[in-house]
């Protein structure tokens, strides 16, 4: 299996954790966007659902999906997502894609969260991907040396703006001992909105994807 099939073996198995009838929460990147197009042959069953990035809405749009703002929405029955990064404990790194924010909103309103990802995603100590950061324009350049002062590299995004107008730092060269620790760290900073770690609420269930097909950890 190459790895867009173990995505798409991942993006079908997730469909098993679809509960008829009620609102599905979606999320962004290749992985996700293989999961939409799979939702489509299921659409009938469900509610709607709600989108971590205006990309993902057009796309279940495309495939006649309703897409609901969360603010119309009680409840989320499960958040399916990929990810940039994830550790055997389902703690993760996202935000590759920039949707970071959207993503750990609707993960937060959800009941359960299943993350969806190849084995290349699977690492002992998260930080090789760079650590994204949403943070306010304004506070750019104060966040950055703040985030120095943790001990990363961060690095502007060029010419990236978020669904939310503002930008991304992708912090280099960290290894994250303490995720649940570096991410309420992180939130403290004046101007950041977001951190990529999804560690305080990790994933509840990684469907991995591998050459003998696709592994279950929860
Ligand atoms: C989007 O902002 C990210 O959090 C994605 O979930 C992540 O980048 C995974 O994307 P792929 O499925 O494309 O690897």
């Amino acid at each position: 299996m190459n790895q867009n099939e173990m995505k798409k073996a991942v993006a079908e198995a997730a469909l098993d954790y679809v509960e008829a009838g009620t609102i599905i929460g979606v999320g962004t990147g290749s992985t996700a966007n293989l999961f939409i197009d799979a939702l489509a042959d299921i659409k009938h069953k469900i509610d709607g659902t709600v989108a971590s990035s205006v990309a993902s809405a057009k796309r279940l749009e495309s495939h006649g999906i309703e897409v609901f703002e969360l603010n119309m929405v009680n409840e989320i029955s499960v958040y399916i997502d990929g990810a940039d990064e994830t550790t055997k404990y389902l703690q993760l790194i996202k935000g590759g894609g920039g949707a970071l924010t959207r993503e750990k909103i609707v993960a937060a309103a959800s009941r359960k969260f299943v993350c969806i990802a190849d084995e290349s995603k699977l690492v002992d100590i998260l930080g090789a991907f760079p650590l994204p950061i949403e943070v306010i324009p304004m506070a750019r350049s104060y966040v950055a040396r703040e985030l120095v002062k943790l001990g990363g590299e961060p690095v502007l995004r060029e010419g990236f703006t978020t669904d939310n107008g503002n930008v991304i730092l992708d912090i280099h060269g960290l290894q994250i001992m303490e995720p649940t620790k570096l991410e309420a760290q992180l939130n403290n900073i004046a101007g950041v909105v977001t951190n990529g770690l999804f560690a305080i609420r990790p994933a509840d269930v990684l469907l991995l994807g591998t050459s003998e097909g696709v592994k279950t950890l929860a």
